[in-house]
């Protein structure tokens, strides 16, 4: 079978086409013919090297951790899915490799893919759906009515986590450029505020809850918009904003979390509802061919996608 290989650490352009043995399924795990993937930052982050320190890559390694696809044989003692079944889901991060045209994988990360999908939509929802769904719900314990900021609403996290948050009752503000304005007002957010125009924070809020997928400004820049009780949820520990978390309880009732995409069955199988019910929908930036893996990778390095991109790998 056909699989994309980086042979060491590097850019995009060093990833090169290869031929190896097509997997087989081990206990509890199934075969899947890769229909279609996505990229997510973590893919061009790993394998540059940026990581190295604290998830260092096994070479050759093949990129990728979404997935949607047909199962094409089950290993023993597999449950929960069915041959022939079209799924969809998120490989963890000690086995990734979703550009290939097979991959194995543990039946716990696999759920059945909503019908009203193409594959390519499907491809585009494990791992940016499932962070934005637990940063939200979990870390951000946000309920109906609440008052929530998402920056980034035009990106794969952002756009995804706008759609949750209104199908779990809140009432949705996005941070994006002018340009993604329309398209953040389509997702469902009440309101819009454009970054391009550095209009003051102090206008807005206060929000029970700030999802920030962007990380590039300070935490004193939200923090007047944080309400009394608010939860700022950052994708990035970084260190600063590790001393908030710490001394903020010190003094207030507010909060800063982290949150870090576990995939599991039961968030694909929540996500994969509401998109049944319409209530969520993968805009996709660009398709790119397996072969061309690199331009997905460089497209996903400008930091300007408009919702996912993905990769079809079967045409
Ligand atoms: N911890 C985890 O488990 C986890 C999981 C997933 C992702 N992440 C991290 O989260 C980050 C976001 O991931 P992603 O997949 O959503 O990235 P992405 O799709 O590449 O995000 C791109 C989007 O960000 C928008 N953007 C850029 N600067 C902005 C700003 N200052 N304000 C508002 N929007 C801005 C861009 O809109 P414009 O072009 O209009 O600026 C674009 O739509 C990455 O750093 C990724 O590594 C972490």
């Amino acid at each position: 079978m056909k699989t994309m290989q980086f042979k060491a650490y590097g850019g995009p352009e060093q990833l090169v086409m290869a031929e190896v043995p097509t997997p087989q399924p081990g206990p509890g795990q199934a075969l899947v013919e890769v229909a279609a993937s996505a990229v997510n930052p973590i893919d061009w982050k790993l394998h540059s090297g940026l990581l190295r320190w604290v998830r260092p890559v096994r070479f050759p390694a093949t990129p990728c951790f979404d997935f949607a696809g047909e199962v094409k044989a089950l290993g023993p003692q597999t449950t929960g899915i069915q041959l022939g079944e079209r799924v969809f889901g998120m490989l963890p991060m000690r086995a990734y490799g979703a550009a290939a045209e097979y991959m194995v994988v543990d039946a716990a990360y696999v759920a059945v893919m909503p019908g009203n999908l193409s594959f390519q939509e499907a491809a585009g929802l494990p791992l940016a759906g499932m962070t934005a769904l637990q940063a939200l719900r979990d870390q951000g314990r946000l309920v109906a009515k609440q008052r929530v900021l998402i920056v980034g609403a035009s990106g794969g996290v952002g756009h995804y986590a706008v759609q949750i948050a209104k199908a779990l009752g809140a009432q949705v503000t996005g941070v994006c450029s002018t340009r993604n304005i329309d398209l953040v007002r389509s997702l469902g957010a009440d309101a819009v505020i454009d970054y391009t125009r550095n209009e003051a924070m102090s206008q807005h809020g206060p929000f029970d809850l700030i999802f920030d997928t962007v990380m590039s400004q300070a935490f004193s820049h939200w923090h007047p918009s944080l309400g009394r009780d608010g939860v700022y949820v950052s994708l990035l520990p970084q260190a600063g904003l590790i001393l908030h978390s710490l001394t903020l309880p010190l003094y207030s009732r507010q909060r800063v979390r982290f949150t870090f995409a576990k995939p599991n069955r039961e968030d694909l199988a929540y996500l994969g509802g509401l998109a049944q019910n319409g209530q969520l929908r993968t805009v996709i930036d660009s398709v790119h061919p397996l072969a061309e893996l690199h331009a997905a990778l460089q497209q996903g390095q400008t930091g300007r996608a408009r919702g996912k991109i993905i990769v079809a790998v079967k045409q």
